[in-house]
């Protein structure tokens, strides 16, 4: 279906033609003054000068050319020689009866798929995940999911974290724990246990004990330096080490990205593209790309017109290593050879930023992507606690992921229940679900790009510009719909003409739908997707106070708002399924 704002402006080009004028000028967009208008066309102060006349004549002639069209209930030239435009009622009407029937509410899918790879995980095996965790689960996801109902062919990489230092703590940490386990034994030859040597809990709790001797103590660290070199170079004890860390970690990770709604279709590691550097390296050192410098090999990246230094990106450590740079790059080089994108996105860190600006230039100055594949960096703002320092836990510690959902699933529960009398299973059912969307929109509603303070509080209530407010819009919808139903209301559900001012406020929100989602998706910004909704959501509540809807006797004028009702649910749900979570039954 055409966007409205590409229809109303097609009406005004042919209207500026007609009266002699470059249709350059006719664009349309909103009001700006939704006292006055709903839509407005500047274009004739821009005229002015090309004409040498005055705008305000200019808007004059273009309203006559207009005249007699059935788009507008109000047309009219104010000086100094703005347009302002009301759009017709039924014509309204007519529009939404059709985003009603079309089957993505008029939003034209793409007409040209892409393929995508959106890397947003970054969970490392081993390592609880937390809150730092949060951000790109919560974006990423949904990134991907705006994609795909576009029509683009979109994949979520979780590329674990797994070959770096962490995993030469643990094997250091291991050994000083029980050396007399075989995969330190550099002569043994046989089978390792298919046992790990550790549980799951075991294991979140050896990586800090390492993390910390090896801040205290520099000959650990070393010890762990040499393991992960190792590792890499495939000493055959800690490769088999390595695969327990794996096989106990990750069914843990993915069941903690299930709670969070978020999935991946490509379960990637680090490690998982060792096998291309050798290839890698060999080729950039015959194309002149890489050099040795002081025993590391490395690819100068920096620019002319850079303003801030850009270091050289680091490919092999003097002792042979691979570093976070190298698997990027070879990730980069897998993803080419096995999907060809033509866009990939990271959702990181915007701390990271530089560590992405030297991987791109370094694959493009590598020939690893051509010139049409887009490598997008999405970088993410800090969560702050209410002191504007990154969330901690009360005791100042690092807060697990699992902890958080928990916390915030017992504040819900408690509103939950001091709202009104439910049933307890349900009342936590019921809490879990909407105290993920107050955790998701809480996040979404920014700016990915900024700071944000998490203020539990305030993400769980019921008012303002919250998820759990968004849901409860839903569920006031689903009940009214429900009962109507139940009743079998029986009129013919199409939408009429607005009877009332804020009728027609809520379906001028509604026909934004499409031209939202398009620019959140071509913009990487789900924070567009809730503004959209929470405009939507206060202009249904205003609409719904003001109009008793089952009250109502004309069957005709409550079947055309039932029609309005189940248009704006169904805009309400897929916009929060694009957000990554969903709408309960009750509340
Ligand atoms: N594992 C990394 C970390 O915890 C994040 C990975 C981000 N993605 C990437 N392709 N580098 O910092």
């Amino acid at each position: 279906m055409k966007k409205i704002l590409d229809l109303i402006t097609e009406e005004m080009r042919q209207a500026f033609t007609k009266a002699g004028y470059d249709p350059k000028y006719a664009a349309v967009t909103l009001s700006n003054r939704p006292d006055l208008c709903e839509y407005q066309c500047n274009g004739a102060l821009a005229a002015a000068r090309e004409y040498k006349k005055a705008p305000v004549m200019i808007a004059k002639d273009c309203l006559e050319a207009l005249s007699g069209n059935r788009l507008f209930s109000m047309a009219e030239a104010v000086p100094p020689g703005f347009i302002n435009l009301k759009i017709e009622d039924g014509y309204l009407a007519g529009y939404l009866n059709e985003m009603a029937a079309s089957e993505k509410f008029g939003l034209e899918e793409t007409k040209e798929p892409e393929t995508v790879i959106v890397d947003y995980g970054g969970a490392n095996v081993a390592k609880p995940l937390h809150v730092g965790h949060l951000r790109p689960a919560i974006i990423g996801e949904s990134i991907k999911r705006i994609g795909k109902y576009m029509g683009h062919h979109m994949m979520g990489d979780v590329h674990l974290g797994d070959w770096g230092l962490q995993i030469g703590l643990i094997i250091t940490e291991m050994k000083r724990r029980r050396p007399e386990l075989p995969y330190f034994d550099e002569n043994y030859t046989g089978e390792y246990p298919t046992e790990p040597p550790f549980t799951l809990s075991q294991l979140s709790e050896i990586y800090p004990a390492a993390s910390a001797s090896s801040k205290e103590d520099p000959a650990y660290r070393e010890e762990a330096l040499l393991a992960t070199r190792q590792l890499q170079q495939g000493r055959r004890g800690y490769r088999s080490l390595w695969q327990h860390i794996l096989n106990v970690s990750i069914p843990d990770i993915k069941r903690i990205y299930d709670s969070l709604n978020v999935s991946f279709e490509l379960w990637k590691k680090e490690s998982d593209v060792d096998s291309y550097i050798p290839g890698m390296v060999e080729d950039m050192k015959a194309k002149g790309v890489a050099y040795l410098d002081e025993g590391a090999l490395i690819v100068d990246v920096k620019e002319e017109t850079d303003t801030k230094e850009v270091p050289p990106c680091i490919i092999l450590k003097s002792d042979g290593s691979a570093l976070y740079a190298t698997t990027d790059i070879a990730t980069i080089l897998e993803r080419e050879a096995l999907y060809s994108p033509d866009k990939i996105i990271y959702v990181v860190d915007k701390r990271q930023e530089m560590h992405f600006v030297q991987v791109f230039r370094c694959c493009r100055k590598a020939g690893i992507v051509d010139e049409h594949t887009k490598l997008q960096f999405v970088g993410f703002g800090t969560m702050n606690g209410k002191d504007g320092k990154p969330f901690k836990t009360r005791d100042g510690g690092v807060m697990k992921l699992e902890d958080l959902l928990d916390e915030i699933s017992r504040e819900m529960y408690r509103k939950i229940m001091e709202n009104h009398e439910a049933d307890e299973a349900e009342a936590r059912k019921t809490a879990a679900i909407v105290g993920l969307s107050a955790l998701k929109y809480g996040d979404l509603s920014n700016q990915a790009s900024k700071d944000y303070i998490f203020d539990i509080d305030r993400f769980t209530s019921f008012e303002g510009n919250t998820g759990p407010y968004i849901l409860y819009t839903i569920v006031r919808i689903k009940s009214i719909l429900n009962k109507y139903d139940r009743e079998g209301g029986k009129g013919k559900e199409t939408l009429l003409a607005p009877k009332s001012g804020s009728e027609k406020a809520l379906m001028l929100v509604l026909t934004q739908f499409a031209p939202v989602l398009e620019s959140a998706y071509e913009e990487n910004a789900p924070h567009k997707i809730c503004s959209f909704i929470y405009e939507l959501a206060n202009n249904f509540n205003r609409f719904y106070h003001e109009t008793k809807i089952m009250g109502e006797e004309d069957q005709e004028k409550q079947a055309s708002w039932i029609a309005l009702l189940r248009l704006t649910k169904g805009i309400l749900e897929t916009c929060i399924s694009l957000l990554g979570f969903e709408a309960p039954e009750k509340m």
